[in-house]
């Protein structure tokens, strides 16, 4: 049959065609849809996996609540502050991160792992009874140790309970097992000339090349403002996984509008923020603990930063008004 443009001999064609379409189309549909509800096709999925007691799904909800991903990346999302702790589980296994996550102020030592082997869910998770047969399975944990063991770290020390560590390590054996296609890359270094193309653990960097004599200081960070220099410096040093620019409340209180403000403390009196009192919470926190906040969850930065950056953050803080 043929049909000319406009001619009504091709009405039926045409609505057998669409119908035709038309039905491919549901069937397409309906497949998939059956598809996406198909039980996890082969990939982990956290309410499979436990730790002890403790479930992943759990553990989700306490990474979230301390904001790890303020510091951390999990799978490329987050802040770069800390390392990766995608496949972290599997590196050091659960015993290094159980005596790591108890004591953030410092980096565990053998004894202290040797004291995690001693809890049954270690031993049934890992099979390992001794610390040899321990650091043979995750020779990570080995390096770790035997690198940073009783050195202070960077991380700051986090109040958790016995029952939140257990569930962060269900929660890293599962992004642990986590199907990631191939994330991360490895990073490839080889016949790149750069300071920082040092294999861990080497003793010492190579001297960085000394300045030309009588070179200009950089002159992009010396006209740099205070309070931009501020800006960064609190990205750089985490603050704002636990702090608001605004006035919200996160592990610790929001800075919007704090400076000058009067500030209720724990023990029932009231300080004003000035400079001496910000400058006193970021150097000493425990000092003076705001009202309503745990002591001892923020870091004492007074080995960590400079008195010039110490100096750049408050300027930076006096420029965050109430919204
Ligand atoms: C304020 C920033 C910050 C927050 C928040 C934070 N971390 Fe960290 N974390 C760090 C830094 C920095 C390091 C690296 C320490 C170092 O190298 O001295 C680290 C190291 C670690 C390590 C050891 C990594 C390694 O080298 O093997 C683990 C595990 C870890 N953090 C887990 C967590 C978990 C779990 C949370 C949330 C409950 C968390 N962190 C929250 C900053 C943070
Ligand atoms: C691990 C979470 C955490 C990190 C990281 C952290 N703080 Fe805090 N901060 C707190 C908590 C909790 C309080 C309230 C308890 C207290 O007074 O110590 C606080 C209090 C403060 C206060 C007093 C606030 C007020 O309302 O009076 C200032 C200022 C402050 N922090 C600045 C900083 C700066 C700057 C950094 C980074 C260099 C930083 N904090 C990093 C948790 C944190």
């Amino acid at each position: 049959m043929s049909c000319g443009i406009g001619g009504s001999s091709c009405e039926t064609p045409r609505r057998r065609g669409a119908l035709v379409m038309l039905a491919a189309m549901t069937v397409i549909f309906v497949a998939l849809s059956v598809f996406s509800f198909m039980k996890s096709r082969g990939q982990t999925t956290p309410d499979t996996i436990t730790y002890g007691k403790y479930t992943a799904d759990e553990g989700k909800r306490v990474f979230q609540a301390y904001n790890c991903m303020g510091c951390h990346t999990m799978v490329g999302n987050g802040a770069y502050l800390g390392p990766d702790l995608t496949g972290e589980y599997k590196r050091v296994g659960p015993a290094w991160l159980a005596a790591f996550l108890a004591s953030a102020g410092g980096w565990p030592t053998t004894g202290a792992v040797r004291a995690q082997l001693l809890d049954p869910n270690q031993q049934a998770d890992t099979g390992a009874d001794s610390i040899d047969a321990y650091l043979k399975k995750f020779p990570d944990a080995a390096v770790q140790i035997e690198r940073r063991g009783g050195k202070t770290t960077m991380m700051p020390n986090l109040p958790f309970s016995k029952d939140e560590i257990g569930q962060l390590i269900a929660y890293l054996k599962y992004t642990s097992a986590m199907n990631t296609e191939g994330w991360p890359p490895k990073v490839e270094v080889e016949g790149l000339d750069h300071r920082l193309q040092l294999a861990h653990g080497a003793a010492a960097a190579p001297a960085a090349p000394a300045a030309p004599a009588g070179a200009a200081p950089e002159p992009a960070r010396a006209a740099l403002d205070p309070a931009m220099q501020g800006a960064q410096l609190v990205k750089d040093n985490g603050c704002i996984a636990c702090h608001a620019t605004d006035e919200k409340r996160l592990v610790g209180p929001g800075w919007g509008g704090l400076y000058n403000s009067k500030v209720h403390l724990a023990d029932g009196s009231t300080v004003t923020a000035d400079d001496a009192y910000l400058r006193e919470s970021i150097l000493k926190p425990n000092a003076k603990i705001v009202a309503g906040y745990p002591a001892s969850v923020m870091p004492a930065y007074d080995s960590l930063l400079k008195e010039d950056q110490v100096n750049a953050i408050v300027a930076y803080l006096h420029t965050l008004e109430k919204q």
